[in-house]
């Protein structure tokens, strides 16, 4: 069998929002094929790698990716042809260097991250093993605790609330498939809830969960919190609620503008308020409490907050180990959100997760808002032994995709462990 690259192709396709995206299929010499497609965010951080968009004139409004499509088919196909599918690190140093710029901007990460996927998984296909199993390499893999989004509000459900996801995470249950079971009756709970309530459910939010224009943030949890015991569970022991605040979309002029709270709130009334919501309702994880450069309050919040909650950063931290490597200097947050598009490799992904976990920081493997039917993210988050993994809610069939990936690799006869 030969791992060597004999062609890299890649076309536009659609994400779940109808926007373009970048497809990329890799031959290779012995035969093995395989595909990949790149996700795409909605409320994206300032730091994360440049997705590369045609921009005026192009199709789409402006929004195809044809360029990015270009480079794989030229630039990145010639340098990439008959180099070792195996080499991971390798190819994506060199496509790093081909590109040339700090945050991928030349070539587009949305180009790179294509071909480093696709790649990945043409290997595995040649080497007939699991996807998880090839990206593991001498990692500890195990299945990861999903974190369901039930209620969405900010960027991805018209700003009916300012918080972004109000999720479930089912903790207390012997199997991956028993805890998403558990999500989907929450799911359920919660829908009859809002509408007994008399909430407009039409439609649903970018994720996949409801988005109800609600009468604050506060009340969204404390639905949350009684749909969970309405299912029949108990809140705390069997499943808890993570928050993600995503405030660097209502921060401005050094505050954080909580209209529907009636509050303009300082960092440290952030964590005021927080602090009390973390202790009334059963909240272990809380995302992006903070904006992407509010350093300072960072690290305060994280004094205040973090030995009894989980304080993830997502566009704080972009994936990248610069801003982790901060983060770890200056005791900030005590978890990383890990988006493969906001880096751009594989490898460089694994670099940042790894580090997290030799530094005690939880790592939480996540989809975009704007996602398709590829299931990559299910394989590297049991391969990298992250512990969780963020997709979505339990509907559209782009979250699912994720799930059922894991209930397939969970139906393995060397399925790797549920341990949490
Ligand atoms: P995004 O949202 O993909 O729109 O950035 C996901 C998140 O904030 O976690
Ligand atoms: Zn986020």
């Amino acid at each position: 069998m030969s791992f060597l690259i004999e062609r890299l192709h890649a076309r536009q396709v659609l994400d779940s929002r109808g926007d373009p995206t970048v497809e990329v299929e890799v031959t290779l010499e012995g035969g093995a094929r395989a595909s990949a497609m790149v996700p795409a965010g909605a409320s994206t951080g300032r730091h994360e790698a440049c997705e590369l968009r045609d921009g005026p004139g192009g199709g789409y409004g402006g929004r195809s990716v044809m360029r990015a499509v270009g480079h794989v088919n030229t630039e990145l196909a010639r340098a990439l042809a008959g180099a070792d599918a195996r080499e991971q690190a390798a190819l994506d140093r060199r496509m790093i260097e081909l590109d040339g710029t700090p945050n991928k901007s030349r070539l587009g990460a949305n180009a790179i991250l294509g071909v480093s996927m696709a790649v990945a998984r043409a290997a595995a296909a040649g080497l007939g093993v699991p996807l998880w199993n090839y990206l593991a390499g001498s990692r500890a893999a195990r299945l990861p605790l999903p974190m369901i989004n039930i209620i969405s509000g900010g960027l991805h459900a018209g700003r009916n609330l300012e918080f972004q996801d109000f999720l479930v995470e089912p903790h207390g249950f012997p199997t991956c498939a028993a805890a998403l079971e558990a999500a989907v009756r929450i799911h359920r709970k919660t829908g009859e809830t809002l509408r007994a309530a008399r909430y407009a459910l039409t439609g649903v939010a970018d994720e996949g969960g409801f988005g109800p224009r609600m009468k604050s943030n506060r009340a969204a949890l404390d639905l949350l919190t009684r749909a969970i015991e309405a299912a029949g569970f108990e809140s705390r022991r069997q499943v808890s609620i993570a928050i993600d605040v995503a405030s660097s979309h209502f921060y401005r002029d050094g505050l954080y503008r909580l209209a529907s709270e009636g509050r303009e709130l300082t960092a440290s009334g952030m964590g005021e308020m927080l602090a009390e919501w973390i202790d009334r309702y059963p909240v272990v994880s809380v995302e992006d409490p903070l904006a992407e450069d509010d350093w300072d309050g960072w690290r305060e919040i994280t004094a205040r907050l973090g030995s009894g909650c989980r304080l993830v950063g997502d566009d704080l931290f972009a994936t990248n180990i610069k801003r982790l490597e901060r983060g770890i200097r200056e005791g900030v947050a005590n978890a990383v959100l890990v988006k493969m598009n906001q880096i751009g490799t594989l490898t460089e992904t694994f670099e940042v997760i790894d580090r997290a976990r030799e530094a005690g920081y939880a790592a939480v493997i996540s989809a975009r808002s704007g996602e398709t039917e590829d299931s990559f993210l299910a394989d590297l988050a049991v391969a990298s032994g992250a512990g969780h993994i963020k997709v979505g809610s339990v509907t559209r069939s782009e979250r699912l995709s994720k799930y059922n990936r894991l209930l397939a690799i969970e139906d393995e006869p060397a399925a790797p462990p549920w341990e949490q």
